[in-house]
C-alpha cells in the first residue's frame, strides 16, 4: 500500500502547482481537511473526524463512496489486462453498458456516445444536435448549470462564469424555466437546433418545473424541429427517484446527458444517449465513423465501473430508497424548521432536495441578513455551510447560482439514522442562527478576512 504523503506537504505542493486560491478558500472556510477514508455516506479525516456526506460530490456518489462492488470491478477489469486504450478495437464494455443504458431510459434513446465529463456530454450534443437539424441556434434556460467549456459554458447566463473569458458561442438564447410561452415564441423562429435543459435545475436551487412543463415543452420542440435535450448529469442514475428524471414526467426526449454518478464516483465519465435518427446524421459514413471521438470516451476502467454501478442501483433498490427517503427527509426537516423564518421553503424531488431561505420580517434578524447579503451575496449561505461543518461534521453546499439554497444530496444509500442526524443537527444550527448572535459576529469576522485575503 501506498504511504500516504504528509498532509502539510502536499497541501504546499497543490498549492504551488495546483490551485493556490482553492487552498486559500478551503482555509478562510475552515474546511480544509484531509481525509483518510470515505465509505458509503461518511467520510473520516486524518485527525480522526467523521462527517457525514450530504453533498456527494454535486451527485457523484450516489451508490455511497468507495462501493466494494465497483472497487471490485474495477480491480478485476485492471487484473485481465485487457485492451484498455487500443483505439483500434469494437469495445464490448463499451457495448453492454450502452445497453444497459438504452434499456433503462427507454424510448427513443438507442444509441450511446461515451465521454469523460459532463461538460464533454453537452459539447456533444451541441454538435450533435446542429448535424442533425443543420440550424445552429441553441435554446437554454435561465440559470442553468451545464459546465465550464466553451460550448457548455455558452448555454448558461451567469456572468460570473463568463467574465474574463470573451465571447461565447454564438446564437445561443435563454428563456425563463419553467415558462412555457417565451419558449414558443423563440422556437417559432425555426432557428434553433436544440433546446437544452435541466429537468430539475439543481444549481438554480433545487427548482422543479410546473407538472405540465417540460412533456409541453418537449411537444413546441417536436412542432418546430428542435431537438429536445435533457442535461440529467445530477439528476440522472435514480437521484431524483427513477432511472431518470424525465420518468417523472413522461418524457421522450431525443439525447439526454449523463455523468458525475454513472462510473461509482471513481473514473472520470460520461455518455450522451441520442436516437438513431441523430446518430444517422453525425456517423451517416464510413468516412465519418470517427467524426466525434475522445481518446478515452470508452475506457474499460469507466466501463466496467459504469456496468457495477447500474448494478449496485438495482439491486439494492436505490432509486426506490431515493424517493422514500427523500420524502421523509423533507417532511422531517419541514418540520423541524417550521417555525424558524428564515426558511422559506424544503422542496425537492428523490435525494435531490434543497432549503431555500429569504429575508426575515424580524428588524434585528433582517438587519444581519441584508448587511452580509450587500457584502457578498453568498455570505449568508457559507456559514450556514461553515456552521454545519465545523459544529456538526456534515457536509453540504449552497447551490452554485442560487446562494440562498442550501443543497441536501447524499449518497442514495443514506441510512435511515444518518438522515435522522442530519435532520436535527441541520435544525440546530439554522435554529441557532435565528436566536444567537455569535453566528452574525463569526460572519462579521468571516467577512474581515475575506476582505483582507
Ligand atoms: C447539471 C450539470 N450539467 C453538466 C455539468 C458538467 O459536468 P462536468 O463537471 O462533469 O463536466 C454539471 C457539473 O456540475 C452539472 O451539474
Amino acid at each position: 500500500m501506498l504511504a500516504p504523503t504528509s498532509t502539510l506537504l502536499s497541501t504546499e505542493q497543490y498549492s504551488q502547482h495546483v490551485n493556490p486560491q482553492w487552498v486559500r478558500l478551503l482555509d478562510l472556510l475552515q474546511m480544509n481537511e484531509c481525509y483518510r477514508e470515505c465509505i458509503g455516506a461518511e467520510l473520516f479525516t486524518a485527525e480522526g473526524r467523521r462527517i457525514l456526506d450530504f453533498l456527494s460530490g454535486y451527485s457523484v456518489h450516489n451508490v455511497g463512496h468507495n462501493h466494494p462492488a465497483v472497487l471490485a470491478a474495477i480491480r478485476d477489469e485492471m487484473d485481465r489486462r485487457g485492451p484498455a486504450m487500443l483505439q483500434s478495437h469494437v469495445s464490448e464494455l463499451a457495448g453492454e453498458l450502452a445497453d444497459q443504458l438504452c434499456r433503462r431510459a427507454g424510448g427513443r434513446l438507442t444509441k450511446v456516445y461515451f465521454s469523460n465529463s459532463g461538460s464533454e456530454g453537452i459539447e456533444a450534443a451541441i454538435k450533435f444536435a446542429r448535424a442533425h437539424t443543420g440550424r445552429f441556434g441553441l435554446l437554454h434556460a435561465d440559470g442553468a448549470f451545464h459546465g465550464l467549456t466553451c460550448g457548455a459554458l455558452s448555454l448558461m447566463g451567469s456572468s460570473f462564469w463568463r467574465e474574463g473569458f470573451g465571447p461565447m458561442l454564438p446564437e445561443t438564447e435563454s428563456v425563463p424555466f419553467g415558462e412555457l410561452s417565451p419558449l414558443e415564441e423563440k422556437l417559432r423562429s425555426r432557428k434553433f437546433a436544440a433546446f437544452i435543459v435541466e429537468p430539475v435545475q439543481s444549481e438554480a436551487g433545487i427548482r422543479i418545473p410546473p407538472r405540465d412543463y417540460l412533456g409541453q415543452a418537449q411537444d413546441l420542440c417536436r412542432r418546430y424541429g428542435t431537438l429536445f435535450v435533457l442535461d440529467e448529469v445530477q439528476t440522472g442514475l435514480h437521484r431524483t427517484g427513477p432511472f431518470l428524471a424525465a420518468h417523472h414526467f413522461g418524457l421522450d426526449p431525443d439525447m439526454v446527458v449523463l455523468a458525475k454518478a454513472l462510473s461509482g464516483g471513481l473514473i472520470p465519465v460520461g455518455a450522451l444517449l441520442l436516437s438513431d435518427a441523430v446518430y444517422e446524421s453525425v456517423y451517416p459514413s464510413l468516412r465519418r465513423a470517427l467524426i466525434h471521438t475522445s481518446t478515452f470516451g470508452e475506457n474499460s476502467l469507466a466501463m466496467r465501473a459504469g456496468l457495477a454501478t447500474l448494478q449496485v442501483l438495482e439491486d439494492e433498490r436505490l432509486g426506490e430508497r431515493a424517493t422514500q427517503v427523500g420524502e421523509r427527509l423533507r417532511r422531517d426537516l419541514g418540520q423541524a424548521l417550521a417555525d424558524l423564518e428564515m426558511v422559506k421553503e424544503v422542496r425537492g424531488l428523490g435525494l435531490l432536495c434543497g432549503i431555500e431561505f429569504h429575508t426575515p420580517k424580524q428588524l434585528r434578524l433582517k438587519v444581519f441578513f441584508e448587511a452580509f447579503k450587500r457584502i457578498h451575496p453568498g455570505m449568508f449561505g457559507q456559514l450556514l455551510v461553515m456552521r454545519l461543518f465545523g459544529d456538526q461534521n456534515i457536509l453540504t453546499q449552497i447551490c452554485g447560482n442560487n446562494f440562498l439554497v442550501l443543497k441536501i444530496a447524499p449518497p442514495l444509500m443514506v441510512s435511515d439514522a444518518q438522515v435522522d442526524e442530519f435532520v436535527s443537527k441541520t435544525a440546530e444550527v439554522v435554529d441557532a442562527i435565528h436566536s444567537s448572535n455569535a453566528f452574525w459576529s463569526d460572519a462579521l469576522s468571516l467577512a474581515r478576512r475575506a476582505v483582507n485575503i
